[in-house]
């Protein structure tokens, strides 16, 4: 998608919320104080600072790294104003935006913000806190710095005392590209919202049953076959199929440029490769990996596949290591993401390799688990050995702790809050992703019918934005939730435009659980500060959800929301996934 302006429904309800001021003969626009997340604290003094001219000084403490976030920031106001900002190492004499190396909490993300009549101050100890300080900046100015082609305009921000720090570590968002691909640009656009809300980890589902999307040199039809598809499943039936081909994989040089260009944004990408379930890609690349040799087609409809990896031949487990080799050599991440849910074990169950495996490793049906789950955690925990040996740590989908699970892992929780509280009562790590509150691939609205088809369920961004990752979890066990996740799986997500709708505004709301202290969400401060998210997502030509404004629907297909009583009235005639009869559903896909 291009940067092309959309139609803007609620734009002159925005404009009423700006006001213009005049100083030193200029009309300035003031927003009211709209960032999200909301920081830590905030005082708001009586004064003005005009950012755009000023100069910017680094503290030599942050070398190369500060004068590069300084330059982002001073580049782009230039561009905007036409007024010169210089950036320079060392002390300023006069009024300047100053970048000072110093600790404001025990977290690398925290920053405190100062803006006075001497300029602004940005305390910060490492590259993030300085990046999370400058998105506080960009949020406190007017939407029209974010539309590339504004010019012409002085900025000024209000005198003010920000401290700021983050309630967790991780704060991720899942991108599927195997069930849809998109390009590495509109990756770039996804990445850019991620940081304008601090979000510092993006999860990249490079693999799956109905596509494989990166290159690897030494297995080239993992990309020839795997990431081409004939057709695809376009509704909630098998037989949905558009007869259009499919296809997309990220070239190794575009990898390193959408990991370097996340990295300038303080996001690292956790790469997943999904192992040794959702492998129908590499396996019809390579048929040999598979229990019965195939043949095997990269899938064409979505639900859980039962052809996975062999775990009975070595030839798996050398495939593998050769496959994490390249992805180690893209992704500096220390966290490699190693999949392993939905893996169905009909194949191994027949597989007379797999169950020679199972005997010489002696495992047996025991404590509730099957030997054929044991044998999934024979892989995962040698796969974890091979990366660890490496210096990268795991995290996987919440099946693995399923067997015998080696420490040192860290479990994803999607099927619900439960795995994460036991994984954490268990001593694992944890990053809650429950379906309920956190997959964002679910509709925005009961308004089915007015919406994109999408694979079913309503997770409207006030439930997202009431989850609270801690709960149920035991004491003394909280410090191993690292952090919250939102994924966004593509069934049903053919297109750049529909994705970013999904994504927004709901990525604001999770931000705010990522970020507050718990207690600090409010949601009515948040809706009135979601406003000028919504012109900033205007000025940088983003669709997005306009249901908190009363709008249902993507951008083209919009109608007026239903009131309470229609909703009512359509919900009991409503047709659609999980609205049906077990009969009409029946091949409906379960997530
Ligand atoms: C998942 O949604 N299968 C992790
Ligand atoms: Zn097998």
């Amino acid at each position: 998608m291009d940067n092309a302006k959309r139609g803007f429904l609620v734009l002159s309800l925005l404009a009423a919320a700006a006001c213009g001021r005049e100083a030193d003969g200029y009309i300035f626009e003031d927003v009211p104080f709209s960032v999200i997340p909301q920081p830590a604290s905030v005082t708001l003094g009586d004064g003005w600072f005009e950012l755009t001219g000023a100069d910017f000084y680094v503290d030599p403490a942050f070398g190369d790294a500060g004068v590069e976030v300084a330059r982002g920031l001073a580049d782009r106001l230039c561009e905007v104003s036409y007024l010169r900002s210089r950036v320079k190492v060392g002390t300023p004499r006069r009024p300047a935006v100053r970048l000072v190396s110093g600790t404001v909490t025990a977290s690398p993300d925290s920053y405190r913000l100062t803006v006075d009549s001497t300029g602004v101050t940005v305390t910060a100890s490492t590259r993030s806190g300085l990046l999370n300080a400058v998105q506080t900046l960009a949020q406190m100015l007017p939407a029209s710095f974010f539309d590339r082609d504004t010019r012409g305009q002085r900025y000024r921000i209000p005198y003010a005392v920000i401290e700021d720090s983050p309630r967790f570590a991780y704060r991720g968002v899942l991108i599927d590209v195997g069930r849809h691909f998109y390009s590495a640009g509109e990756i770039k656009r996804c990445l850019d919202v991620m940081a304008l809300y601090k979000v510092n980890r993006f999860h990249w589902h490079l693999s799956e049953d109905q596509g494989w999307r990166i290159e690897i040199k030494k297995y080239p039809r993992l990309t020839e076959v795997g990431s081409f598809r004939r057709e695809t499943q376009v509704a909630h039936w098998r037989d949905s199929l558009d007869h259009r081909e499919h296809r997309g994989f990220y070239t190794q040089d575009e990898i390193r440029d959408v990991v370097a260009y996340a990295g300038a944004r303080g996001i690292t990408v956790i790469p997943e490769i999904d192992l040794p379930g959702h492998m129908m890609s590499a396996l019809a690349a390579y048929p040999e990996l598979g229990c019965t040799g195939g043949p095997y087609e990269v899938a064409t409809t979505w639900g859980v596949k039962p052809d996975v990896l062999c775990a009975g031949q070595e030839a798996t487990f050398t495939f593998l290591e050769d496959v994490l080799t390249e992805v180690l050599d893209l992704f500096p991440s220390e966290y490699i993401n190693i999949g392993g849910d939905e893996c169905p074990k009909v194949r191994w169950k027949e597989c007379p390799r797999c169950q020679a495996r199972i005997r010489e490793l002696g495992l047996a049906d025991r404590d509730g688990h099957t030997a054929e789950q044991y044998l999934q955690s024979y892989v995962t925990n040698r796969i974890q050995k091979f990366l660890a040996a490496r210096g990268r740590r795991i995290i996987g989908w919440e099946e693995i702790l399923e067997g015998d699970l080696d420490e040192g892992a860290t479990i994803m929780s999607w099927r619900g809050i439960e795995p994460g509280i036991r994984a954490a009562a268990r001593g694992f790590d944890a990053i809650m992703a429950p379906n309920y509150y956190m997959y964002i691939d679910r509709y925005q609205t009961e308004e089915w019918d007015r919406e994109p088809v999408s694979i079913g369920a309503c997770l409207p961004v006030e439930l997202l934005y009431s989850y609270e990752p801690c709960e149920g979890v035991a004491e003394g066990a909280e410090d191993h939730i690292i952090g919250v996740q939102a994924n966004l799986w593509t069934e049903f997500i053919g297109s750049d435009d529909y994705l970013e709708y999904m994504l927004l505004p709901r990525l604001a709301a999770l931000a705010e659980v990522q970020w507050e202290a718990v207690g600090a969400r409010d949601w009515d401060r948040f809706r009135a500060a979601l406003d000028h998210s919504a012109a900033i997502y205007e000025a940088m030509g983003y669709p997005y959800g306009k249901h908190v404004w009363g709008i249902a629907g993507m951008p083209g297909e919009e109608h007026p929301a239903r009131t309470p009583e229609e909703l009512e009235e359509y919900l009991k005639v409503r047709k659609g996934p999980w609205a049906m009869s077990y009969e009409e559903g029946k091949n409906l896909i379960i997530k």
